[in-house]
């Protein structure tokens, strides 16, 4: 089967769309994202490169390290045709001329850019003055690509997501942020085991019941409770970049939030171990889990590069 695909064109605006958080897709294009990503990855498995984008170019605009999302968005364009450049710091982000004016020209020179930036407002505000579509590649808010590959590759384990329970444990960070949303969206319910002052904070709560008011959420400060009945057990780092000056305290609130063999041994025998990666081992997750077979951390981290080509081939085809 031929993916069914439309390229945009640049006269197109109307149709442009970025994609900076979970929310700001429908049920139905997550759907839709998941249906060409398996396609995708079925034709990838099977030695095919579907070229849907030939000549199309995206930009990768980063100011933090990347492994997996620098290296599958780079990969899976030129698995669909299309080339891609990174821009570090060499191009001066945000210190040589105005977010404005660098999104107002960038985009005249490249169909998509991904941006990892400290700030969200900064994705924002790129997305804002851009002529093409923006991809959120990590922000302080959101990490929508973690989240979406996530959930797909839950999908892979468990069926249908909806009805299914996904326990976070850890930070109420960026991960766990687009996790809820993913999860409204999908159906899944979502349980945060997570200490005060580090849960999330009111006006993202307030978010969360406007737009996207499906999502069935509870929060807890006992990780055996939200682990209990879980399809998957999810944590990320403690300390995540741009808090390094936060690890010590953090490393000491959040101990008794460690997943490992006791607390999985809470969860259902063939419930999942989730992180998106990188993690710091012997604090958020001991070898035992991370390396256990119930850990899917390689999966996810593969399932990056096709979703992102999911996500590649929708939004440059725009189909809504
Ligand atoms: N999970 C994730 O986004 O990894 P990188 O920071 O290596 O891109
Ligand atoms: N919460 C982590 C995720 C890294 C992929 C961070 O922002 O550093």
């Amino acid at each position: 089967m031929k993916t069914e695909y439309r390229e945009r064109r640049k006269s197109e605006p109307l149709s442009m769309r970025h994609l900076l958080t979970v929310a700001d897709l429908k049920s139905a294009e997550i759907d839709r994202i998941f249906a060409i990503t398996e396609d995708l990855k079925t034709k990838f498995e099977d030695g095919l490169r579907e070229a849907l984008l030939p000549g199309r170019v995206m930009a990768l605009l980063f100011e933090k390290p990347s492994l997996r999302t620098r290296v599958s968005f780079e990969a899976g364009m030129i698995n669909l045709g299309g080339s891609s450049l990174f821009l570090g710091g060499d191009v001066g982000f945000g210190a040589r001329e105005s977010v404005a004016d660098f999104g107002r020209v960038l985009s005249e020179y490249v169909d998509v850019i991904v941006v990892r930036a400290y700030r969200h407002q900064t994705a924002v505000d790129l997305a804002g003055y851009s002529s093409c579509s923006v991809i959120n590649g990590l922000t302080d808010l959101a990490h929508p690509c973690q989240a979406l590959a996530d959930l797909y590759t839950l999908k892979e384990h468990v069926g249908p997501l909806q009805g299914s329970k996904l326990a976070y444990v850890g930070d109420g960070n960026n991960v766990a942020r687009s996790l809820a949303e993913g999860c409204g969206k999908t159906g899944i319910e979502f349980v945060m085991a997570t200490p005060e002052g580090y849960r999330f904070d009111d006006s993202f709560v307030e978010f969360l019941k406007k737009e996207v008011p499906a999502l069935k959420m509870t929060v807890t400060s006992d990780p055996a409770e939200a682990v209990r009945g879980a399809a998957a057990v999810y944590t990320d780092v403690w300390t995540s970049m741009g808090q390094e000056d936060e690890s010590k305290k953090r490393r000491k609130v959040f101990a008794p939030y460690q997943i490992n063999a006791k607390l999985m041994a809470e969860a259902p025998g063939d419930a999942l171990f989730m992180h998106c990666l990188p993690a710091h081992r012997g604090e958020e997750v001991t070898d035992e889990v991370i390396d256990g077979p119930q850990s899917v951390v390689v999966q996810q981290a593969a399932n990056r590069l096709h979703v992102q080509k999911g996500i590649l081939a929708w939004i440059l085809g725009a189909q809504g």
